[in-house]
């Protein structure tokens, strides 16, 4: 237990994820070597992590990715401190690099309403990139108030509070190694 909830069951073990990123990080890798630019002084594909929640998953993503592949990261507020979306996005953290020239591979750990990711895919693609796309860990299509759809899903989830593996309530939970359910 951390805070003042208890986990009430595990919704994915750490096996499972896994095996699941390992098999994203092959797709990305199959469909990614033909963009490389291989005579580029810096790799042309950037991973883009959206803090904080994805530290987890981009770890082990970027690993199970064969390919060069720049390192970078967002971090931008959605929720307050209460479980509910306010819909408000605002980045507290922007890239340090150009995303002109480059293929940008947004790597988010969940996608909810989809507001975060509505907001940010409007706001990366204003920069120019050569391509923009989306990879989430989890995926809760019931609760989507905006058409945005990642590129690559994890898992597809029910509409459940989930905590661990960088997933947060309270910032609790977020170091358990497995995705676990508590009461909302
Ligand atoms: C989570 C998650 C996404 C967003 C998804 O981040 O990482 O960025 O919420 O929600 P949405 O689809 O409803 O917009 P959070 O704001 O909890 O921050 P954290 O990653 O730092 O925990």
């Amino acid at each position: 237990m951390q805070g003042d909830r208890t986990i009430e069951g595990v919704l994915l073990s750490a096996e499972q994820i896994a095996i699941r990123v390992r098999e994203l990080g092959a797709q990305i890798t199959a469909d990614y070597k033909p963009l490389v630019d291989w005579t580029a002084p810096q790799p042309n594909i950037m991973a883009v992590g959206i803090l904080k929640g994805v530290v987890p998953f981009y770890a082990d993503l970027v690993r199970a990715i064969d390919l060069p592949i720049a390192f970078d990261f967002m971090a931008v507020s959605s929720y307050g401190a209460a479980t509910a979306t306010s819909g408000t996005v605002r980045i507290l953290k922007d890239l340090d690099k150009a995303a002109e020239d480059r293929h940008l591979l947004v790597v988010e750990d969940i996608v909810d309403t989809g507001l975060t990711l509505s907001y940010l895919k409007e706001n990366l693609l204003r920069r120019n990139p050569l391509s923009l796309k989306i990879v989430t860990l989890l995926n809760k299509p019931e609760r989507r108030k905006t058409s945005i759809t990642p590129d690559y899903n994890g898992f597809e989830i029910p509409d459940v509070f989930v905590v661990g593996y960088g997933l947060d309530c309270g910032e609790n939970y977020r170091n358990l190694p497995y995705i676990g359910i508590i009461r909302t």
